[in-house]
C-alpha cells in the first residue's frame, strides 16, 4: 500500500483527494459525535487529525487506537472544522499495524522529563522534542556536506581504527583482539602487541586530522565528518565518549583564513537550519521559553532561541588573543571576588566558566581566541614568530567559543617546518618514528596549511537550545547511558 508523508500532505494537499497516511497515534479524543485521532509519522513536528463518526469504527478497533499504536488510515482530505489545522482526514478505513498497550507503553501524551527520556532512549525519538532534534541534526549534517561541496572541498574518509594519537593527549579507547585477561607479555613485562591482529597497539581515533592533513597536501581542501572517540571524563553536559567531528583541512591557509572559514561555515549551516527547519525550531523555541519561565528571573536568558540564532548569524565574532583574554579575565569581577572555580593566569588552560564569561558576560557574542600558549596545545600547531609573546611561546591556534557552550571549534595553522615539528614532538615525548608518514608531508612538498574541528553535537546543542549533549545524539555513549 503506498502512502504519503504527513509533511507532504499538510504542505501540498487541498481538500478533495483520498489519501493514505501511516504513523503513530499521539492522542485520541472522543466527543459525542466523533472520534479525533492525532497521527504523527516523524516527517514533521505536526500531526494530522483523522476523524471518524461515533459508531463508524468497530469497538475492538477503537480500543486498540491508543497513544503509541501504529496505524494506516485511508480517507478523504476535507477542510477541518477545528481550530489549528486547515485540513483533516475523514476516515474511510483504519488498519492497525501494531497496538501499544496503554498500561505498559512508557510514553504518554504529557511532558516527560529529559532525565526519564534518557532512560528510555530507545523510544524517545517518538516524542516531539526528540524527533525535532533529530530532524534538525539531519538538516545540519546535510548543510555541512553542502557547504563544503559548494566551496570546493572533498569529503575524505579517515580511519576509525588507528595506531596514532592525533591529539597526543592519551585519551584513547584501545582496540585489540588480545585476551585482556591474559595478554601475552614481552620479556620486560609489557603487553606484547606484536602478537595482536594489527601487529601493534591500536585505538579508536580521537581525530581524523593527521590523515586529513595528508589529504589537504594532495587535494587542496578536504573535510572529514565521522565518529571520534575520547576516553576522557565524559560526565559533563558538554562531553561524550563518542561524538561526531567535522574537520576541514586546507593547503595554503594561514590562521586568518582559517578563522574566516570557521566563522562563515558555522553561520552558513545555522542559516540553513533556520531556513529548512522552521517548524522544528519554532517548536524548540517554545519549549525553551516554557523552561525559562521555571527559572528565577535573574537566571532567565534575555534572548529566545530563535533570537539567539539570528544574532549569531548576523554579528561578527569577536577576535582576540589568548593573552588579551587572560588580561580581561584577571581583571574581571568574578576573578576579583574569587567566584571562578579555577583561578586564571597566563599559561593556564581556560575552563568553560572562563570561556563562557568572555562570551556571555563580557563580549555578549561568539568569540575567537587565538595564539594560545604552546604548552597547553597540541604538538602540531605552528609556533608563533611575531605574536605578542616571545617567539615560540605561543602557537597559531584558534578556539571558537559560543554562548551556553564554551568551545565549539578548536583549530590551528599547522607547523609545516620539518625541523621545528620534530623538535617539538621530541620535547613532548611523541615518537617521530611512529608518525613517519605524517612527517613525510613536511619532507616532501611542505606548504602552509590550517584546519579545525567542530564538535557536531555541540553545534546541534546550540541550534536546538538543549542543555545536555546526551539529548542531541540518538544513542549517546557516556557513562550510565541506555544499553544498546
Ligand atoms: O579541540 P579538539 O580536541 O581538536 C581536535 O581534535 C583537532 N584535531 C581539530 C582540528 O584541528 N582538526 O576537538 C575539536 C572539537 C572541540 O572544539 C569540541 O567542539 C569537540 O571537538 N569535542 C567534543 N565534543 C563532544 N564530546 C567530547 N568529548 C569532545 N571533545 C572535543
Ligand atoms: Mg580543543
Amino acid at each position: 500500500m503506498s502512502y504519503q508523508s504527513i509533511q507532504h500532505v499538510l504542505k501540498t494537499a487541498q481538500p478533495g483527494p483520498e489519501v493514505t497516511i501511516k504513523g503513530w497515534v499521539r492522542t485520541k479524543r472522543e466527543s459525542k459525535n466523533a472520534v479525533f485521532i492525532a497521527i504523527n509519522d516523524g516527517s514533521t513536528i505536526n500531526t494530522i487529525q483523522a476523524v471518524a463518526e461515533t459508531g463508524q469504527l468497530p469497538e475492538e478497533t477503537l480500543k486498540l487506537i491508543t497513544t503509541g499504536a501504529c496505524l494506516a488510515i485511508t480517507g478523504q482530505l476535507v477542510e477541518s472544522q477545528g481550530a489549528g489545522q486547515a485540513i483533516e482526514v475523514k476516515i474511510g478505513s483504519v488498519h492497525i499495524y501494531g497496538p501499544a498497550d496503554p498500561d505498559k507503553y512508557p510514553l504518554q501524551p504529557k511532558r516527560h522529563s529529559l532525565e526519564f527520556l534518557r532512560e528510555i532512549a530507545h523510544l524517545r525519538p517518538r516524542t516531539n522534542t526528540f524527533s525535532a532534534i533529530l530532524r534538525v541534526r539531519h538538516t545540519l549534517a546535510f548543510a555541512v556536506h553542502k557547504y563544503f561541496n559548494d566551496n570546493g572541498f572533498f569529503y575524505l574518509n579517515t580511519p576509525i581504527i588507528t595506531a596514532s594519537d592525533a591529539e597526543g593527549a592519551g585519551e584513547m579507547f584501545r582496540v585489540t583482539t588480545l585476551d585482556a585477561t591474559r595478554p601475552p607479555l614481552t620479556e620486560d613485562g609489557k603487553v606484547d602487541y606484536s602478537q595482536d591482529f594489527f601487529g601493534r597497539e591500536t585505538n579508536l581515533t580521537v581525530s581524523g586530522q593527521l590523515e586529513g592533513e595528508l589529504g589537504a597536501m594532495a587535494l587542496g581542501k578536504i573535510y572529514t565528518f565521522g565518529p571520534t572517540f575520547r576516553a576522557e571524563n565524559s560526565n559533563t553536559t558538554r562531553h561524550l565518549a563518542e561524538f561526531w567531528m567535522i574537520e576541514p583541512e586546507m593547503a595554503f591557509f594561514e590562521l586568518e583564513d582559517n578563522m574566516n572559514l570557521a566563522e562563515d561555515f558555522v553561520k552558513t549551516v545555522i542559516r540553513y537550519a533556520l531556513q529548512h527547519c522552521a517548524d522544528d525550531l519554532a517548536f524548540l523555541d517554545n519549549r525553551l521559553k516554557e523552561e525559562e519561565k521555571l527559572k528565577k528571573k535573574e537566571e532567565q536568558s534575555d534572548m529566545s532561541l530563535l533570537e539567539k540564532l539570528q544574532f549569531v548569524i548576523s554579528n561578527e565574532f569577536q577576535r582576540l588573543t589568548y593573552t588579551e583574554a587572560v588580561e580581561i579575565l584577571v581583571n574581571s569581577k568574578p576573578a576579583k571576588k574569587g567566584q571562578f572555580q579555577y583561578e586564571v593566569s597566563w599559561g593556564v588552560d581556560l575552563q568553560s566558566e572562563h570561556e563562557r564569561y568572555l562570551v556571555e558576560k563580557h563580549f555578549k557574542k561568539p568569540v575567537i581566541l587565538t595564539n594560545y600558549p604552546r604548552d597547553i596545545k597540541a604538538f602540531y600547531m605552528k609556533q608563533d614568530e611575531e605574536s605578542d609573546a616571545s617567539p615560540g611561546r605561543t602557537v597559531r591556534a584558534m578556539d571558537v567559543l559560543f554562548p551556553g557552550i564554551g568551545e565549539i571549534i578548536g583549530g590551528s595553522q599547522r607547523e609545516d617546518d620539518y625541523e621545528k615539528l620534530t623538535t617539538r614532538m621530541k620535547e613532548v615525548g611523541i615518537e617521530t618514528d611512529a608518525l613517519w608518514w605524517y612527517l613525510d608531508t613536511r619532507r616532501f612538498g611542505s606548504a602552509p596549511h590550517a584546519g579545525f574541528g567542530l564538535g557536531f553535537e555541540r553545534l546541534v546543542l546550540f541550534v536546538t537550545g538543549m542543555g545536555n549533549i546526551r539529548d542531541v545524539i540518538p544513542f549517546p555513549r557516556a557513562p550510565k547511558t541506555a544499553e544498546f
